[in-house]
């Protein structure tokens, strides 16, 4: 259950997603999934990362059997190295990286960051 705070920074960020270009890691199950495919329903281009390739890919066929626009990278959030491959990966295939959502164990937390190509 989240409390009301969460829920407001939940609501601010998923106001206005539509064409916003969103990674997450830890989207192969639990929250990290549930995120992807309600962002996904909004019209976010996702950038899909976790360990498990397998669900990563079942997610991505997933969105995109229902209209929606989404890659995966295997990502480890422990190897600094898979982290900037994904961001890489969305830069190259929708051109840039507004929003990052990073999920895994013991830590759930929003950010708003910019990447490009530089
Ligand atoms: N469920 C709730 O209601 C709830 C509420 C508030 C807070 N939380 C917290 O939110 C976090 C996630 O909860 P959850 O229920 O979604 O957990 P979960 O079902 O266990 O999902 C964890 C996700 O984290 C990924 N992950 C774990 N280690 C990783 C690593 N080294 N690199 C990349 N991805 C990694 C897993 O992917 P791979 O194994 O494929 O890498 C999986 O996708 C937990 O810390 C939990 O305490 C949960």
């Amino acid at each position: 259950m989240l409390t009301s705070v969460e829920s407001e920074r939940v609501e601010s960020f998923m106001s206005g997603i539509q064409g916003k270009v969103v990674a997450i890691t830890g989207a192969s199950g639990g929250i990290g999934e549930a995120t992807a495919i309600l962002l996904a329903e909004r019209g976010a281009h996702l950038v899909l990362g976790a360990r498990r390739t397998d669900r990563l890919e079942m997610l991505v066929e997933r969105i995109a059997k229902a209209g929606g626009s989404a890659i995966h990278v295997r990502t480890d959030v422990k190897r600094r190295g898979d982290l900037v491959t994904l961001v890489k990966a969305a830069c190259e295939r929708f051109g840039k990286a507004r929003c990052t959502r990073q999920q895994c164990r013991h830590r759930t937390h929003f950010t708003s960051r910019r990447a490009s190509r530089r």
